[in-house]
């Protein structure tokens, strides 16, 4: 087969959070295959970046008190950590905020622009007056309009699972400063996906046979049909934002930028092109002949297949904008795109607010193996859009019996033999030895399609079949039975090369899952890299190998486990004499949006009463600017006389719900210091802010 020329790529992921275990299936499924195509002695360049733009990473950022460009970079600088520990070997790593990026985005618009596929429109959209920006849906929150129930997000309900408009819902205020949002207008771009040239091109390009897999052509025929909101056919796409936005200009559109998903894809060519300029392309663990001299000459290739490995929930963007954008800015469209399913931990959906799931760094903290992980998660993925599971229990059984109990067993049982007996020396095959060879190596080059396939639990079933093989064959010839006879030396000695020749072409058949293993057993064969060409070349008679060591341990469950505990809590005090502030620990961990949900406010007490039948209650008459004053019952009789408080300020839970007391309702509740044992220290100190403050105002 002559060699091809690959451009591999992963989604990339927003850079507004660490990796979690979704990105990290992704990244293994990808590296299985461009290590398959290594090992196939193809030339591969495999890419990945930070996804920088956008309204979510520019909002965190100021939430964090950062630039976000330094938010940004700081996000990038915990990545290879990851990468490392799995073993995911990028080429090159880069940001769709690099330079790279915004030329060659600006230069696809401007060409697309031409084509005449650019259009501008007026449209009506949220305004927050307090942040001074239009609002992206998921910052509008409300009521939903089917079912009333509160905070509720711009584009669907939680409650009743209503699916509407921002506009639509009632009573909106925008998530970011709880400001009514305005309805403004503003001019936006639109990339005219509707073109009959655009829809013909794509109908051609999305039935090309091979290219996308057959459940992935069916969702886009939907789309061709309705798209997203329902409308029919393809909609156009708006591709702008208003300042202020953390994206890339327009060019000759002041104030106005790229739409975050107009750049990000436009970042795997900026990450090849970086891999190219920086020269790092000629550098390849396995020398290819005809290497790339530049980007410009490689990109423009047509021999090179340009390949995205996805997850299912961003098909819209790869199968439709982007080859769109491609084709019509003069480029070449992508070869294929692989879409994947969602995994979940025991059958649950991972979601990040919930914390479930499983931390890939937490999973390398504990020491578990990442090869586990990615020999798991191979066993488990195919072709398909399948979500995969993980599940506690299949994957110590799987790991323990298959890679201990089937792969690295066989070359404990064989080792020793040929270290202590034969001065480390292979000896001779003999003909059942041959046989079972010949079938492992006539096996390499199906399990080496299957790889490339995509079909990854097929290659490991398969190469588990092969090697029950192997084992049947010692479990025959027992070689700890030999050992015993000095007259069966020989046999021993050809039983124990045969096992020795048959696990090296196991390991080149799991060379793409377990590429650490792999390396330690080159160097205890004393072998050159294997790969599916030299596999089926075996060691032969007099071949010295190192002494054995074990290569991988089982899997204890138990270490497994605290995988999923929760992380080591504050640990509890010793004594009761141990310092806890205010006399109790503090509470578990909020977010920042936690917090925004309680709403603080000003409050000056403009009347204040004692409550009749009750010895621990004032009635607070409250302006909290709202233009009527709030009635609040609050516990500090014992510690404040009314009159010293009439015409003070203080702090209000504004939005607490309304409390039905015996003395009537209270709507709030007024913030007050205390120690969690008043016996031993007593005092309620009531919270007021600093001077000037003014009744209403937000505490934040
Ligand atoms: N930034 C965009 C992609 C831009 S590509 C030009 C994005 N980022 S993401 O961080 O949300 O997701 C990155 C990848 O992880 C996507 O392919 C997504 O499908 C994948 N996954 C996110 N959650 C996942 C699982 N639970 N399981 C498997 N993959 C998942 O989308
Ligand atoms: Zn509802």
């Amino acid at each position: 087969m002559p060699q091809r020329r690959l451009f591999v790529t992963t989604a990339l992921p927003y850079a507004n959070g660490q990796f979690h275990i979704g990105h990290i299936m992704e990244y293994i499924q990808a590296d299985v295959w461009v290590r398959t195509q290594r090992l196939l002695g193809h030339e591969v360049h495999f890419v990945g970046a930070d996804d920088a733009h956008g309204a979510p990473i520019m909002i965190a950022a100021e939430k964090a008190g950062k630039t976000p460009q330094q938010f940004v970079a700081d996000i990038a600088a915990g990545r290879q950590a990851y990468l490392d520990g799995f073993h995911i070997r990028f080429d090159n790593w880069h940001s769709t905020d690099a330079p790279e990026n915004h030329q060659l985005a600006q230069e696809i618009y401007r060409a697309l622009k031409a084509a005449g596929l650019i259009e501008t429109r007026t449209i009506e959209q949220f305004y927050d007056p307090v942040k001074g920006m239009f609002l992206p849906d998921r910052y509008i929150k409300g009521q939903c309009p089917r079912c009333g129930a509160p905070d509720q997000y711009g584009d669907a309900c939680e409650a009743c699972g209503a699916v509407y408009t921002p506009t639509e819902l009632r009573q909106p205020y925008s998530a970011l400063s709880g400001a009514t949002p305005e309805l403004r207008q503003s001019e936006h771009y639109f990339f005219k996906l509707s073109h009959p040239r655009c829809v013909q091109f794509l109908q051609e390009w999305t039935s090309t046979p091979g290219r996308l897999q057959p459940e992935v052509v069916n969702k886009i025929r939907e789309w061709f049909t309705q798209d997203d909101n329902g409308r029919v056919g393809l909609g156009d796409w708006d591709i702008s934002r208003d300042a202020p936005y953390f994206g890339i200009e327009i060019p000759d559109a002041p104030g106005k930028y790229f739409y975050v998903w107009l750049d990000a894809p436009i970042g795997y060519l900026a990450s090849l092109k970086n891999h190219f300029d920086k020269g790092q392309a000629a550098n390849h663990w396995h020398a290819p002949s005809r290497t790339a001299q530049s980007y410009a000459e490689f990109i423009a290739d047509p021999a090179v297949e340009q390949i995205h490995f996805i997850g299912k929930d961003i098909t819209y963007f790869h199968t439709l904008f982007w080859p769109a954008m491609l084709h019509f800015s003069g480029r070449k469209t992508p070869t294929h795109v692989f879409v994947h399913g969602f995994i979940t931990v025991s059958g649950e959906k991972m979601s990040k607010s919930r914390g479930t799931g499983i931390d890939p760094l937490r999973f390398l903290e504990l020491g578990l193996n990442p090869e586990w992980l990615r020999y798991y998660l191979a066993a488990k993925l195919n072709p398909r859009v399948e979500d995969v599971d993980f599940n506690p229990e299949d994957f110590v059984a799987r790991v323990n019996s298959d890679l201990i109990g089937k792969y690295v067993n066989i070359a404990s049982r064989a080792a020793g033999f040929i270290t202590k007996r034969f001065e480390g020396r292979l000896g001779a095959i003999s003909p059942d030895g041959e046989a079972l060879l010949d079938g492992l190596q006539m096996a390499l080059p199906a399990v080496a399609e299957l790889w490339a396939e995509r079909e990854y639990g097929k290659a490991v079933r398969e190469i588990m079949a092969l090697a029950d093989r192997v084992n049947a064959y010692v479990d025959q010839n027992k070689p700890w039975e030999l050992a015993k006879d000095p007259a069966l030396a020989g046999r021993l000695h050809d039983v124990c090369t045969t096992c020795i020749e048959a696990f090296r072409v196991l390991t080149a058949m799991l060379k793409p899952v377990l590429p650490a293993t792999a390396e330690r057993v080159e160097a205890f064969l004393r072998c050159a890299p294997l790969d599916f060409v030299n596999a089926a070349q075996p060691l032969g008679e007099g071949h010295a190998i190192a002494p054995y060591e074990h290569l991988m341990q089982r899997v204890d469950p138990k270490r497994l486990e605290a995988l999923f505990e929760p992380p080591a809590a504050a640990p509890a005090p010793a004594a009761a004499t141990t310092a806890l502030p205010g006399g109790e620990a503090i509470a578990p961990t909020i977010t920042i949006d936690d917090f925004a949900r309680v709403d603080l406010r000003v409050a000056r007490i403009v009347d204040c009463q004692r409550v009749e039948g009750s010895t621990k209650l004032l009635r607070l008459t409250l302006d909290v600017g709202e233009g009527r004053p709030r009635t609040v019952f609050s516990g500090i009789a014992a510690a404040y006389r009314p009159e010293d408080l009439v015409g003070k300020l203080t702090v209000l839970v504004a939005n607490l719900a309304p409390r039905k007391m015996k003395f009537g309702v209270s709507e709030g509740m007024v913030l007050a210091a205390s120690h969690a044992d008043d016996q031993a220290h007593p005092g309620l100190f009531v919270l007021a802010p600093d001077a000037g403050a003014q009744p209403g105002m937000r505490i934040r």
